[in-house]
């Protein structure tokens, strides 16, 4: 069995994302450095079922650069939700307005601009969702972060979890702050987790 012809297939038969997304994904590939830092459409659509079905007043994304997950999250929330987005890529934050300003959930979604973690420090909470996705070394520091912020039964979403499969043998700084949070995660008992080995990894972790 071909596990690559399988994720084709999943991709295949799961919805397209719409339009104002797959042009996105588009003028990303052309115009930025890079592109494949975005998500994409697994974890795209996943972001917005998810969001559809939790319905967060609240929501919080670390590192959003040109905005594919944050307009993703937007799409499931209510039409008075709000999400908050940290990025330290004023660039990426230029691009990624634009498309906000095109799209009908665009003004649920205000991008921070500075390192996320001093972000965080200026927010009160709750949130009843969070999203993180910014560097990997920090993973740790961002659940720590956030968690207080969290309301009860609020989910926490992580991208890259099984770090292109680093996390087994780790190395780099990045693997081992990636493998630790999983670790940790584990044995947390503020907390309940599936850790789903889709794409790059996506951690789900539910606030008690
Ligand atoms: C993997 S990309 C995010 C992709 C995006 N969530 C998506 O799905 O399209 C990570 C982003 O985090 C940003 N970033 C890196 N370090 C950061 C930090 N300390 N604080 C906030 N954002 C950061 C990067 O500039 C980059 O745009």
């Amino acid at each position: 069995m071909d596990f690559q012809d399988l994720d084709d297939y999943c991709i295949e038969t799961t919805q397209s994302e719409p339009e104002l997304l797959l042009e996105l994904v588009e003028k990303t590939y052309s115009d930025m450095g890079y592109p494949n830092k975005l998500s994409g459409k697994t974890i795209g659509r996943t972001l917005k079922l998810l969001t559809r079905l939790k319905q967060p007043k609240r929501a919080l994304e670390i590192g959003m650069f040109t905005g594919y997950s944050a307009l993703s999250i937007a799409e499931g929330m209510p039409a008075d939700g709000s999400l908050i987005c940290c990025e330290t890529n004023p660039r990426a934050i230029e691009f990624a307005q634009t498309f906000f300003d095109r799209s009908p959930h665009g003004h649920k979604i205000t991008p921070i601009f500075g390192p996320a973690l001093e972000t965080i420090e200026t927010l009160e909470g709750e949130f009843d969702l969070v999203f993180i996705d910014a560097d990997k070394r920090n993973y740790l520091n961002y659940y720590e972060a956030v968690l207080p912020l969290v309301s009860s039964g609020g989910l926490i979403i992580i991208d890259n979890s099984i770090w292109q499969g680093r996390v087994l043998d780790p190395q780099e700084n990045s693997d081992i702050a990636v493998n630790q949070l999983n670790r940790l995660i584990a044995q947390d008992n503020r907390v309940e987790n599936v850790h789903l080995n889709v794409r790059d990894g996506l951690n789900l972790v539910v606030k008690h």
